[in-house]
């Protein structure tokens, strides 16, 4: 079984708790409003074709479409994908791979992930291929934090996280790093002042801390 085997098969195992905590009532209609906000100021304009790489249960997909965007949302947790698909009719969803999404060159206006880039194996080689994907000028745009700068954690193998170069990152510039090395240009790193009131008003994920979440964005 290889680590990317195991990262599926835990996302699929709390597909279910993870859909149902992003659908709490008490949030919801703060949730849509911060994330369009946020989302609305990351990418120009709708509607653009957008790639939502890493999905998971499909806020972000939906926001986006919200917003007007024709978006396709991909992941490889096939459970995810079916809470995806069962919440939002307007976005197309699919099996795969953000770190070799399965698209021609030049598909897409620009590409999102939110909570995507610390749990992937390569994100540098991911980066590379989102640019790929993207048009001339297109945006790639994601939100992360340093999660779990303390060590590893119990849900994942410790095999799966020496395969992980940015899930115990200590810094968001390193998450940042991998964009421009990656040969984005204008990588820009803004905190969420927003995200982190809602979750001091509502509270965090379960096994959370609250933190500070980061949208970094970069062009081609
Ligand atoms: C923390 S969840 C984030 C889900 C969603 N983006 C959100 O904001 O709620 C991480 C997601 O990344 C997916 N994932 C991890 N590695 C992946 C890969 N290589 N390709 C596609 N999806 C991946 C997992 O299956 C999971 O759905």
């Amino acid at each position: 079984m290889t680590a990317q085997d195991r990262i599926n098969d835990y996302w699929t195992g709390r597909a279910p708790s993870y859909a149902e905590y992003q659908r709490q009532p008490a949030r919801l209609a703060d949730d849509l409003a911060a994330w369009s906000q946020v989302w609305a100021g990351a990418l120009p304009p709708a509607p653009l074709d957008v790639l939502d790489v890493g999905t998971g249960s499909g806020q972000v997909a939906g926001v986006l479409a919200g917003l007007g965007h024709r978006v396709t949302g991909i992941d490889l947790s096939p459970g995810m994908l079916e809470q995806a698909r069962s919440t939002y009719g307007n976005v197309g969803f699919r099996l795969g791979d953000a770190v070799e999404p399965p698209f021609p060159p030049s598909s897409f206006d620009a590409v999102t992930g939110r909570y995507v880039m610390w749990t992937l194996r390569d994100p540098g080689a991911a980066v590379a291929n989102w640019m790929r994907l993207l048009r001339p000028g297109g945006t790639v745009a994601v939100v992360d934090s340093t999660w779990f700068p303390d060590g590893p954690q119990s849900f994942y193998d410790p095999s799966v996280w020496e395969a992980l170069p940015l899930a115990q990152a200590e810094s968001i510039n390193q998450t940042a790093a991998v964009l421009e090395q990656a040969g984005l240009a204008d990588v820009t790193v803004t905190p969420l002042t927003t995200i982190y009131e809602l979750d001091e008003k509502y509270g965090v994920a379960p096994g959370h801390e609250l933190q500070t979440q980061y949208l970094i964005t970069g062009h081609v």
